[in-house]
């Protein structure tokens, strides 16, 4: 039997911390962080996440701004909009939610975000910052694993840490993380993907694994070591007649068989998904803080 990490319970902590220093803030007279979110297009699952990350900013006391763009835009049309929340001193941070439609370049417009307000991390600015292990933005789901890891205090040092796909928001940022000196950090990394021969070998002599994949119940027990920590990014909607919302979120994890082998274990929901949220907010909170000194 595993312990469970608890993402939503520790997120719902490091909003009370947030929202006690926006109440310190106001008190002082001053204005509370303000994020903008940009959003392109009606998919359903970015609808969900950037309406879960506005509510949270207004429940902690956060100004925050929903940019809503019709699918069909141009690029030239959102490199102006970036362009204008680049020069907008009201605004503290913002995100463009990913994915964007196929006819747009999306490293064009994460190049073209302010490296100063980019509070996903995604700049290569700050992207190089975070691999050399410099004070920056981390991309908010990494970041939020090691935020976890280091909240339940799980000594990784030394230890090896296998991750499951290279995404540049997910599994490549983490893959650094994890061996960046530090607490946590400190591990022995591999970082496995779509060639990756013989995965199961790799992820059975894990004592940390970090499932980056979108295929549900992918990660099986035969596939753990006795008492690794198993971490589940995995957030796959599968079609369910028998729920309201015609769908189940279902992760990368076979959770019913591998909770019964790992030590601890990230649950889907309220594992790793809630904890991306609250290090947006952290990450706009540490963007305001520069802003004001
Ligand atoms: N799409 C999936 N995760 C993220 C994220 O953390 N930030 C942005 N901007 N888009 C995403």
């Amino acid at each position: 039997m595993s312990i469970i990490l608890d993402g939503k319970a520790t997120s719902n902590q490091i909003k009370e911390e947030l929202a006690e220093q926006v109440l310190a803030l106001k008190a002082q007279g001053k204005r509370p962080p303000h994020l903008a979110a940009v959003l392109v297009g009606n998919d359903g699952a970015s609808l969900t996440y950037v309406g879960s990350k506005v509510r949270s900013c207004q429940k902690i006391g956060f100004e925050s701004t929903l940019i809503q763009l019709e699918d069909n835009i141009t690029q030239a049309e959102l490199l102006a909009t970036i362009e204008k929340l680049n020069n907008d001193t009201s605004l503290d941070g913002f995100i463009v939610q990913l994915p964007l439609p196929k006819h747009i370049d999306e490293e064009v417009v994460i190049d073209a975000i302010h490296p100063d307000k980019d509070v996903d991390g995604f700049h290569p600015t700050n992207f190089g910052k975070m691999a050399l292990g410099m004070k920056t933005f981390i991309p908010a789901t990494p970041f939020g694993i090691m935020e976890l890891l280091k909240r339940y205090k799980l000594d990784i040092s030394g230890k090896h840490a296998v991750v499951i796909g290279r995404s540049h928001i997910v599994g490549r940022p983490m893959s650094i993380l994890l061996s960046n000196k530090g607490n946590p950090g400190n591990a022995t990394v591999t970082l496995t993907h779509s060639r990756t021969q013989n995965l199961a070998d790799i992820t059975k002599e894990a004592d940390i694994v970090v499932s980056a994949l979108g295929v549900p119940n992918f990660l099986t027990a035969d596939m753990v070591k006795d008492g690794a920590i198993i971490i589940d990014v995995g957030i796959t909607r599968v079609t369910d007649a028998n729920h309201p919302k015609g769908y189940v979120i279902v992760g990368d994890v076979h959770y019913d068989q591998v909770k019964e082998k790992a030590s601890y274990i990230t649950p889907v929901p309220g594992g790793v998904g809630p904890m991306t949220i609250a290090m947006l907010l952290q990450n706009t909170m540490l963007a305001y803080t520069r802003n004001a000194s």
